[in-house]
């Protein structure tokens, strides 16, 4: 016997936080749809998310050799790599996720000043302690963008929704 269940092709449904059971069912609700009528975007905290999860998976590969190596030389780099580049950087995908109604131009700041700030900072220390003439300038620019995306993040933590977001869209959107 088969379930005669229609399911919708919508790519929001199946790459937002909600995992797809709800949302998928033809004929339900889809918050997503409102959301991104609205402007909204719900794929904007799973590039975070995603963008976080490589970076620390590169930096605990990283700690992985360091420990086998038994030489901590660079462990500030491993350190930077799994905490800006990849927590501060998956944090911020959780919140996006939650508030899918905020998109546009300050979000991707956020994302492009991080993303960059998040891989030049480890790359500028590595270079800082391995004494290169190259260092200075890299690990600046990374200091540089990795505060400007924490203050594009406060930004946008302290923007309220837009009124024509409905509450109850939001609810379902963040709900498990
Ligand atoms: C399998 C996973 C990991 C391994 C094998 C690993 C390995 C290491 C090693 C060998 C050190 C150097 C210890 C020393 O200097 O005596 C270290 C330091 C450190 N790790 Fe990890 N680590 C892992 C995951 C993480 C994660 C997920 C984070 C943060 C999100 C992290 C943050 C740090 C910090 C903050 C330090 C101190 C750096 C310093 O002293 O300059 N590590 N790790």
């Amino acid at each position: 016997m088969s379930l005669d269940v229609p399911v919708t092709t919508s790519p929001a449904a199946w790459h937002g936080p909600m995992g797809g059971a709800r949302c998928c069912l033809a004929g339900t609700d889809d918050p997503w749809r409102a959301i991104a009528r609205d402007g909204g975007s719900p794929m904007k905290g799973m590039l975070f998310l995603r963008t976080g999860v490589v970076l620390l998976l590169v930096g605990i590969v990283m700690g992985m050799v360091m420990g086998g190596r038994h030489d901590f030389t660079y462990a500030p780099v491993h350190a930077h790599l799994n905490l800006v580049g990849g927590v501060l950087m998956m944090v911020a995908g959780l919140f996006y996720n939650a508030r899918p109604d905020l998109a546009g131009r300050l979000v991707t700041a956020h994302y492009v000043s991080h993303a960059l700030g998040g891989v030049l900072l480890p790359i500028g220390i590595y270079g800082s302690i391995a004494g290169t003439a190259w260092a200075g300038p890299v690990v600046g620019s990374g200091s540089v963008l990795a505060l400007l995306a924490l203050l594009l993040f406060a930004i946008n933590l302290f923007r309220r929704a837009p009124a024509s977001v409905t509450a109850a869209a939001l609810d379902s959107a963040s709900a498990p």
